[in-house]
């Protein structure tokens, strides 16, 4: 089948929820991906955060191919070694809390809103207080707790219980707590919200309030977790650590999981009986996150993402001097934003039509986040392309 074909087929049968390219991918290796008509693309978007490790990457691909002879699946009743390592690897690389699986990054913050519920329950608190431009995917819950108007739209009555307050502003958190809040809630990089870092101060402070108003820290590391941002986890910039972790995306390298990890503290919370999801932690999945935190450590693609996301950010800044377009160059790691003066929309389409893949959100701050195993020379290419763009447009 051609592009055009899977298209039609698509047009046929699959709710048109995404807005699309007209591009079906049919194969992938490394940064690279092949459509249905032949062409070659560099991704430096890959599955929107997911292949971080890039798309296929031979190790997770060979275990989970052994998986898969092995034991796809078992219910939650029983316990398989896959999980319960995956799990220690999550606790020991983070803040030795105990891990839930689930299978998305909105079933992460989910189980975390819940979490902290039914901690601050016996107490009548239940608020969560979130941050207005915040991204935490799309079941009703955890879009309530997202801090954009526009998510909203259509969905009401949203959930009870969130307020959203200025990312940043510590002086707003503090006046939005009430007897009823539990939780706190903030991406330490805004991602969705266009790639906007927690300053130390607020991250540090945010942590004080916690422990002095006895309230849940949860950080969603969703997109800046598995070593995106130059550390394992966004938080360890911080030198401060969360009381709750949400992960998802990268996890799997590919296959569908999300985690929430949270302080031994609260171990006596969510009890048999209280949440649950069939699919979380399957023998296949957990087993493929071994792979990625085995490939990370080999590798050590955290150090090689703090390296080349260092490369990456001086030759935008470069590429800045030269076009005006460009506003602020922003971001951690292999994690980077690059405001500009107008919308990013035809540079998006245009550098998709040189064969290069990025993202444009909130309008005007194009998105680049190769895999953690991208060469500087893929970078070089895909930033003469993007520079090609810049000149035209
Ligand atoms: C920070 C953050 N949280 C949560 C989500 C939702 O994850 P998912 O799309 O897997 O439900 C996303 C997705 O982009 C995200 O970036």
């Amino acid at each position: 089948m051609t592009n055009k074909q899977i298209r039609q087929k698509y047009g046929k049968y699959v709710l048109p929820n995404y807005s699309k390219t007209g591009i079906a991918f049919v194969r992938g290796s490394g940064s690279w991906l092949w459509d249905a008509d032949g062409n070659k693309y560099l991704d430096f978007f890959p599955g929107w955060g997911v292949n971080g490790l890039g798309h296929c990457h031979p190790k997770v691909v060979s275990a989970i191919r052994e998986q898969a002879g092995r034991l796809l699946h078992v219910a939650n009743n029983y316990d398989h070694p896959w999980q319960a390592d995956l799990a220690e690897k999550i606790s020991k690389a983070s803040f030795g809390g105990l891990v839930y699986f689930c299978n998305s990054g909105a079933e992460a913050i989910e189980s975390a809103i819940k979490l902290a519920r039914r901690w601050g329950n016996a107490e009548g608190r239940y608020e969560v207080i979130a941050m207005k431009n915040s991204f935490h995917g799309r079941t009703l819950a955890a879009v309530t707790a997202t801090g954009q108007d526009k998510y909203h739209e259509g969905f009401a009555p949203l959930v009870d219980g969130f307020s959203h307050v200025p990312f940043n502003d510590l002086e707003a958190v503090r006046g939005a707590i009430t007897a009823k809040t539990a939780a706190i809630l903030v991406e330490p990089i805004q991602g969705e919200g266009g790639i906007h870092a927690a300053t130390p101060e607020f991250m540090k402070g945010l942590r004080n309030l916690c422990d002095q108003r006895r309230l849940l820290l949860i950080l969603d590391e969703v997109q800046t977790g598995m070593g995106r941002t130059g550390k394992m986890f966004c938080y360890q910039h911080y030198g401060i650590q969360p009381d709750v972790m949400t992960l998802a995306k990268s996890l799997g390298g590919g296959v569908p999981i999300g985690a929430m990890v949270a302080d031994r503290k609260l171990n006596n919370v969510l009890v048999p009986g209280t949440h649950a999801t069939t699919f979380g932690g399957g023998a296949l999945v957990t087993r493929a996150g071994l792979a990625v935190f085995d490939v990370i450590r080999k590798g050590k693609l955290v150090q090689r993402a703090a390296r080349m996301g260092d490369y990456l950010k001086k030759r935008l800044e470069r590429m800045a001097g030269k076009y005006l377009v460009i506003h602020e160059i922003r971001g951690k790691g292999l994690m980077v934003g690059v405001e500009l003066a107008h919308p990013g929309k035809e540079i998006v389409a245009e550098c998709l039509k040189r064969k290069l893949l990025i993202n444009c959100t909130q309008e005007k701050v194009l998105r680049i986040m190769p895999a953690l195993t991208v060469t500087s020379s893929e970078l070089d290419q895909g930033l003469e392309i993007l520079e090609g763009v810049l000149a035209v447009t």
